[in-house]
């Protein structure tokens, strides 16, 4: 194997590297892969390690890992010799040019915020990625994305508006129609690809949220989006059991448009026995099978598509009755670690890109076995960090493996929803999920801020939120906790402004407005609990401990309720600075404070 580019790029992002399987050597964590299109090579980006690792499908061999900078995020073939790479923690796209065994990092381009799935049409020549920091979709040239001399002024050339952090792509096999999806709400978009025009937004069902990587079906007339539903029940044993806590599904939406009625969606758990953090589908060349990888258990599904009951009315708990007694229509296949992405090559055999396990796993789907496992790199055992991550994304660790730590807080940042768990001691008050980024830097911990302790809080978690049967360790509780340590906050780029809004924002921050009082210091919070004058009949305790409002503008839900959408609707309806400090601000004053929020 080659190492071109690892000193020059990967530096920022690795912390030194050495012999394979030793405990220094970064782990790969591939989040996506992509097969070219002679279906000879695949490519893996590989979070964690800021890498790409080019894998021989036929010998299932490596044979050549390239540094590409930050949190390689998704990947895309252009053709047999060129491949796109989004890095989520470099704002860019990076062009790697592929010659036989070997490659070579062409260029990066910066693109937006966060750029994380991507989207290729060859035929039309263009590329899409979404920017979850900015809520859109980026439209890039793909003649000048790969030729030398064009920068991101001429290589992004649109914008288009979606819904709250766009997170997945897929354009159908016609080329016609661009297919977003967005987490928080969780909407899908519908654009016209020949002229990005906005076809069709559409919410998924009520409740629906975590939306994974979508497929389209060959005659581009069906999208089947896999995603958790929150069923709005207190997080109780009772109601884990029963289904109506957290449900894990497969939504059906016909393209381009179409009316509420034509959603379908199917449940894909079992009771006693669900399945966890469903997170991309993919169909196989013939469109009769589709899989489905399950992060949280660990899993592949397998279902035999055109025989799938799609429930006209109301999907029910739980996976249809029919499918569960049917090995033909419906398998789950184990695989160990976390499976994320999935893709066929050939009629019976996936690849899948396993994040945990470090790997990329061969799956023959006539036998159900793993034929094949290509180990990325990575120490041979785990350290503690990493332990605490596989208890974070372990959805055993719930009753009945419904949910993991993650599906309520979206790889450590927060999946938007309310949740009526008992980390606050009592049922009946259901609160908004927090952000973990920065979290071991935030105590007090929870909305009340009782909880002092964070491997406490670490274990009322394991008990209260995940209602585990299982004994928990004292290892599980260090491991997550230093696995809390490691969450940190995005790198900001409207941090140190210096426009004229941001300064009379902080200047009102600090001042007149009287925030500082509450949010203070660095993390913007302090230790103390205040009323926060924000309406909640049901919950007696009016103290809360203030959020710490770095990293504010990446959160698209506010307040202990949940009810504030935007930072305009939490200062001028829920939590004024009349009721707060008795002081009324203009609506300038208030765009102006804003802008420092969205700075901080
Ligand atoms: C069902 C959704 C859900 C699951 C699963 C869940 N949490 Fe939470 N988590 C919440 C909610 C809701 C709160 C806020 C509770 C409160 O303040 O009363 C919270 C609060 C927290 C906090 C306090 C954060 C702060 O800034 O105050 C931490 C830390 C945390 N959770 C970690 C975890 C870990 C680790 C796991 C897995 C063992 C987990 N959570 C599982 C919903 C969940
Ligand atoms: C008296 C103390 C206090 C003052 C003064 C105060 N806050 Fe707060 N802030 C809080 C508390 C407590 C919460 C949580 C309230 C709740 O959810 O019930 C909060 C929540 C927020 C949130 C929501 C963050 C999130 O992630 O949900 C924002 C934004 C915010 N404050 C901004 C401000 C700004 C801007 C000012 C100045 C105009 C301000 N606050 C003044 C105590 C205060």
């Amino acid at each position: 194997m080659n190492w071109t580019g690892w000193s020059a790029v990967v530096a920022v992002c690795l912390f030194g590297f050495s012999v394979s399987g030793s405990a220094d050597e970064p782990h790969r964590s591939p989040l996506a892969l992509a097969v070219s299109p002679s279906q000879t090579v695949c490519l893996s980006a590989n979070h964690t390690a800021g890498t790409v690792i080019l894998v021989d499908l036929k010998e299932r061999r490596i044979l050549a890992e390239l540094g590409v900078g930050c949190g390689p995020t998704d990947v895309a073939w252009l053709d047999e010799s060129t491949a796109l790479v989004s890095l989520q923690n470099d704002d860019s796209i990076a062009v790697v040019k592929r010659d036989g065994a070997t490659l070579k990092l062409f260029k990066s381009v910066v693109v937006g915020n966060e750029p994380g799935g991507l989207a290729v049409s060859t035929s039309r020549r263009r590329a899409f990625v979404t920017l979850g920091g900015e809520d859109c979709v980026a439209v890039l040239d793909l003649d000048r994305l790969v030729s030398v001399n064009e920068t991101e002024d001429t290589v992004v050339v649109e914008r288009i508006a979606v819904g709250g952090i766009p997170r997945t792509l897929a354009i159908s096999p016609d080329d016609q129609w661009l297919v977003t999806c967005c987490a928080v709400p969780c909407e899908v978009f519908v654009h016209d690809v020949s002229s990005m025009k906005q076809i069709s937004a559409r919410k998924v069902f009520d409740g629906g949220f975590n939306p994974g990587v979508p497929a389209v079906t060959s005659d581009s007339q069906l999208v089947i989006l896999p995603s958790a539903v929150n069923r709005a029940f207190s997080v109780t044993a009772g109601m884990i059991d029963i289904g109506w806590v957290i449900d894990n599904r497969l939504t059906k939406l016909p393209l381009p448009d179409g009316d509420p009625s034509d959603q379908k969606q199917l449940g894909l758990d079992i009771r006693g026995k669900a399945v966890g953090d469903a997170n991309a589908v993919a169909f196989s060349p013939d469109g009769r099978k589709i899989v489905v990888t399950c992060g949280g258990t660990h899993e592949l599904l397998v279902l035999d598509f055109p025989s799938i009951p799609w429930p006209s009315g109301d999907p029910g708990d739980f996976l249809p009755e029919a499918l569960r007694k049917d090995a033909t229509r419906f398998r789950r296949i184990k695989l160990g670690g976390r499976p994320v992405d999935v893709q066929y090559v050939g009629e019976h055999q996936v690849v899948v890109a396993n994040y945990l396990s470090d790997s990329v796993q061969f799956i023959d789907l006539e036998t159900d076995q793993v034929t094949d496992t290509v180990r990325l790199g990575g120490p041979d055992e785990p350290g503690i960090i990493r332990r605490g991550e596989i208890v974070f994304y372990d959805a055993d660790r719930s009753l009945h493996s419904w949910f993991s730590c993650h599906t309520c807080h979206t790889d450590g940042h927060t999946s938007g929803q309310v949740f009526d768990t008992r980390n606050d001691r009592t049922y009946g008050t259901p609160k908004l999920i927090p952000s973990l980024r920065g979290v071991a830097e935030t105590g007090p911990w929870t909305w009340h801020g009782w909880q002092t302790d964070l491997k406490n809080a670490m274990k009322t978690s394991l008990t209260e939120s995940m209602n585990t049967e299982k004994p928990i360790t004292d290892e599980d509780v260090e491991s997550l906790a230093a696995y809390m340590e490691t969450i940190v906050h995005r790198k900001n780029p409207r941090s140190n402004s210096t426009s004229p809004n941001v300064v009379l924002g902080r200047q009102l921050f600090e001042g007149r407005a009287g925030c500082s009082k509450c949010h203070s210091g660095s993390t913007f919070t302090t230790v103390e609990t205040f009323d926060g004058a924000v309406e909640d009949p049901k919950d007696k305790n009016k103290l809360y401990n203030p959020p710490s409002l770095k990293g504010v503008s990446t959160r698209r839900r506010f307040l202990h309720t949940g009810k504030a959408k935007s930072l305009e609707q939490v200062l001028t309806k829920f939590h004024r600075p009349e009721e707060l400090v008795g002081e009324t601000l203009n609506e300038a004053e208030t765009a102006a404070l804003i802008d420092y929020l969205k700075s901080l």
